[in-house]
């Protein structure tokens, strides 16, 4: 079979109205602030991309190395016949490291890539067919809830679902509590969860990783409101705006801001809205939470994951969980 024959993409749910609804809920509290799920429009996935190979990002060096030295034990802690699911799968880059000892094993694999973004998987997708014949890819654009509900009835056998890039750092304790009792609703006992954390350290390395010297991370937090402008037909002045990043040592977490540099008022276009900014003011765009080795373990423990192993860097900048 050719790669078009192996692949196929399935839109889940269209994003759109919630943007609005999101939109309108969260900039016109006392507190303004925007969901990160919006930051990758594909604008924002290739801004992404970019800080992905910053000299100070060093998440996704760090735990692409993990996995390459590691996948091939993960994939032995696995039961056989596997099928391959990630979320937040991006450009799936990653993916290869766990492909490559599946296929190892077993004669075909299903790889199911569940990603909010349409832009950033297709690149990554068709480059995995030409090299992996013996692959299938489900490629399935839309929220994780979503996804996982879809596999449901689709994706038989057991599964290694993979959530990586630290991304459950965006979660606070109340998000990750719902996420992974979603989660565990939706596996089953031969299934395997592998989830990357990045840990906590030092927080001068940490800022300098959320806010780069070549401004790559301050582009892709003002996309978000260059994406407003596109789809809402809002007038955010990026010009106006600067990127924040900090250290919140109270709650252990990267905090990431838009600080209005002037009192102003923005128009909404499609919200018929108008927001008022006094200077200073700023809305939260992000938390990355960094825990512990041991805050994470009992967390998954507590929503009745067992890790069976962990991996980490000599330095343990960051860790690979494998639970069932
Ligand atoms: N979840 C990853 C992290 O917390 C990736 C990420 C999300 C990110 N938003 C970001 C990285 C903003 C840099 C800037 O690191």
């Amino acid at each position: 079979m050719n790669s078009a024959e192996r692949y196929t993409s399935i839109t889940l749910r269209s994003t759109q109205d919630n943007l609005a609804r999101d939109v309108r809920q969260e900039l016109t509290g006392p507190i303004k602030s925007l969901p990160c799920k919006y930051f990758y429009d594909p604008e924002g996935m290739a801004l992404f991309e970019q800080i992905c190979n910053l000299p100070e990002y060093y998440l996704t060096r760090v735990e692409t190395a993990i996995l390459k030295n590691q996948a091939a034990r993960i994939i032995e802690l696995c039961p056989s016949e596997l099928v391959l699911v990630e979320l937040g799968s991006g450009s799936s880059t990653k993916s290869r490291y766990l492909i490559e000892p599946c296929l190892a094993r077993q004669e075909q694999l299903a790889y199911y890539a569940i990603d909010i973004s349409p832009g950033g998987m297709e690149n990554g997708v068709w480059q995995l067919l030409q090299e992996y014949r013996r692959l299938r890819i489900v490629g399935l654009v839309g929220e994780f809830a979503d996804g996982l509900s879809y596999l449901a009835t689709h994706a038989s056998g057991p599964r290694l679902v993979a959530f990586l890039g630290s991304t459950v750092g965006n979660f606070t304790e109340e998000e990750i509590a719902r996420f992974f009792t979603m989660l565990r609703h939706h596996l089953r006992p031969d299934d395997r969860f592998l989830l990357g954390v990045d840990l906590l350290k030092n927080p001068t390395v940490l800022e300098a990783a959320y806010d780069d010297s070549q401004g790559v991370t301050a582009k892709f937090n003002l996309n978000i409101l260059a994406r407003l402008n596109r789809e809402l037909s809002a007038k955010f002045d990026l010009a106006a705006f600067r990127h924040r990043a900090i250290f919140n040592h109270e709650r252990n977490r990267i905090e990431m801001h838009l600080v209005s540099l002037r009192d102003q008022r923005v128009r909404i276009g499609d919200l018929g809205l108008d927001i008022d900014f006094h200077q200073g003011e700023t809305i939260h765009t992000e938390n990355c939470y960094k825990h512990s080795q041991s805050q994470m373990e009992s967390l998954l423990a507590c929503h009745g994951f067992q890790v069976l192993s962990r991996f980490t860097d000599p330095q343990e900048q960051f860790c690979l969980f494998l639970a069932s």
